[in-house]
């Protein structure tokens, strides 16, 4: 058996036409042969496995090809004379392969140099391919700029490298440039379909779509990644078997994980996934394509149709269908968020499967999450306020309108045997006189003079500074009457309201009532802090807590 070569070397592209992308770069280089128009020196940029060091090579061999011709698969060098032969072979005395890495040296240079100015040994054209040219060393580009100065005309230099931010204008400034392209996930998959039809391979094309994503441009890692699945699946390519060597988990086990969180079976998800960890998955890699299938779960629930992304057969996109009929969208979109934000948590922690254990857990039993009432009963911070609040990424509060202390109070007017006060007289005109109440509300009263001695007592209602508006509305006619004939309704005889505007009132009714709702807000809000069903909703989601409201009277 003959030993194996690996896909990206055996498939190294031997003409123009077998490049894939690169369109202007070949364009520009092949137009340059034709017309006889060659630079001296060439800077190839770009991220590796994208063709830089074939394309040096094909533009070596075409420049120095005797019988190099143009057709429609535009111009192609013989591959069979002496030259076209030794530079495939990779033993061409006039086409130098340097790795700028390990010759980065002054020395290395100033040997190049000096071979530079020898004639080829055969054809027209020396030419010196220099690879992670950036590696250079400051005294190694001086001496390389003084050869760019005054090039032999024989000679051609081809740098390439990933990192042109490297390299010093003074040696970019006398090269053409040449920006190559990631190769783009569509383009990889038409490839190594390609190689596979050739190799004999039989692939499923959803397989060769996950290899294409996964090799993120890199034409060279898309190859070498089809070596690995071969390697693992042997020469039936599944997408299975491709999302297994290539450490993307299986369908299955997700499916499964997924079906245990939406079917509220918190057990067998933690075992799925206690076993996807044992094979030596990756957590990080299990949370993220649960994600995905959730994603692929609430696309279907909306009616979508199976992202492309995904890479799903019919079967797959079958049963996620299926699964998200088990939870309404909106408990869906929770479980996403709680997934989401907690795969950082598992990628940082440094025990990720208890992370992940408990992130599935919580998932499996989101419905809690979402109910008020759990949270109703051990968050109230007094038997008679219920507490509202909804779970939502922005954990905000929401709660039934509270009544006004005004509604009740007028349903409930003070007893005959009732001593009168002034708040019981304010309450007592609620109802008809609201505008009048509400202005009342804000003054603070003196005790009420023994109103059995004084024939026509006089009463100071004190009104602070900030609150004089409120004064002066009452001091408009009819507030006045009508202040007159109330306090006699309700005390019984005539009362001389005396309303005047004083520095230290001190609290009215109504100041008096914002803080006491404050207070209630605040042990609401401990409360619920302290409740370890919203702090970990809290933790999970990221929220902040929204406010409060008090419900008050008996919870719904
Ligand atoms: N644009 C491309 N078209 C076809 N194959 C490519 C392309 N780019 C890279 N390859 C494949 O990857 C291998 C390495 O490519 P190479 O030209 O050495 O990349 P670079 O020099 O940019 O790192 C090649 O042998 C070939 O199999
Ligand atoms: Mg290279
Ligand atoms: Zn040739």
């Amino acid at each position: 058996m003959s030993a194996y070569v690996v896909l990206a070397r055996k498939w190294r592209p031997a003409q123009f036409k077998d490049i894939v992308g690169q369109g202007p770069v070949v364009r520009t280089l092949m137009n340059a042969i034709q017309a006889q128009r060659i630079h001296q020196a060439y800077l190839f940029t770009g991220s590796r496995g994208i063709g830089k060091t074939s394309i040096a090579r094909i533009f070596a061999k075409a420049v120095r090809c005797p019988n190099v011709s143009v057709g429609e698969a535009g111009l192609q060098s013989c591959d069979n004379c002496p030259s076209c032969r030794e530079i495939a072979a990779g033993n061409s005395v006039d086409v130098i392969e340097i790795d700028g890495a390990s010759n980065n040296g002054v020395d290395a240079i100033r040997e190049i140099r000096e071979n530079a100015k020898y004639l080829p040994s055969s054809g027209t054209r020396k030419i010196y391919i220099i690879d992670e040219v950036h590696m250079l060393t400051t005294a190694a580009f001086n001496a390389l700029l003084k050869t760019l100065e005054e090039p032999p005309s024989h000679v051609i230099f081809i740098f390439a490298t990933t990192e042109p931010h490297k390299i010093p204008a003074t040696i970019l400034s006398r090269c053409q440039r040449f920006d190559f392209k990631r190769v783009t996930a569509s383009q990889i998959q038409g490839r190594i379909t390609e190689v596979c039809t050739a190799e004999g391979l039989k692939a499923e094309p959803a397989a060769l779509a996950l290899i294409a994503r996964a090799a993120e441009g890199s034409m060279r890692d898309a190859l070498s990644i089809l070596d690995q699945v071969i390697a693992f699946s042997g020469q039936k390519i599944s997408l299975e078997g491709t999302r297994e060597s290539i450490g993307v988990i299986g369908s299955q086990a997700t499916l499964g994980i997924l079906k245990g969180i939406l079917g509220r079976a918190p057990l067998d998800a933690l075992s799925l996934a206690n076993a996807a960890y044992e094979q030596g998955h990756d957590l990080k890699v299990l949370t993220r394509s649960l994600i995905e299938f959730l994603y692929g779960a609430i696309l279907a629930k909306v009616g979508a149709q199976p992202p492309a992304v995904l890479e799903t057969s019919a079967d797959e996109w079958k049963e996620i269908q299926a699964l998200a009929e088990l939870r309404p969208l909106e408990e869906l979109e929770i479980i996403f968020q709680v997934l989401h934000h907690g795969i950082d948590s598992v990628s940082r922690s440094s025990q990720p499967k208890i992370v992940l254990d408990i992130l599935l857990i919580k998932c499996a039993t989101a419905d809690v999450l979402i109910s008020a009432d759990a949270v109703q009963q051990t968050a109230a911070p007094t038997g008679s306020s219920g507490l509202k609040t909804a779970t939502t990424p922005s954990v905000s509060t929401a709660t039934k309108p509270a009544k006004t202390q005004a509604e009740q109070a007028s349903t409930a007017p003070p007893a005959a045997a009732t001593p009168r006060t002034w708040e019981g007289f304010v309450e007592s005109i609620r109802k008809n006189k609201p505008m009048l109440a509400t202005a009342l509300e804000y003054s603070v009263a003196a005790e009420l003079p023994d109103l059995t001695q004084v024939q026509a007592p006089v009463f100071k209602i004190h009104f602070s500074a900030d609150d004089s508006y409120k004064r002066d509305q009452l001091q408009a006619r009819a507030y006045r009457d009508d202040l007159d004939h109330l306090a006699k309704d309700y005390f019984g005889r005539p009362i001389v309201v005396q309303v005047v505007i004083s520095e230290n009132a001190g609290e009215s009714m109504a100041a008096k009532r914002d803080r006491e709702r404050k207070i209630k807000e605040n042990h609401a809000r401990e409360a619920v802090f302290s409740n370890p069903i919203i702090r970990e909703a809290q933790a999970l989601f990221g929220g902040e807590l929204g406010p409060i409201e008090i419900t008050e009277g008996n919870a719904p």
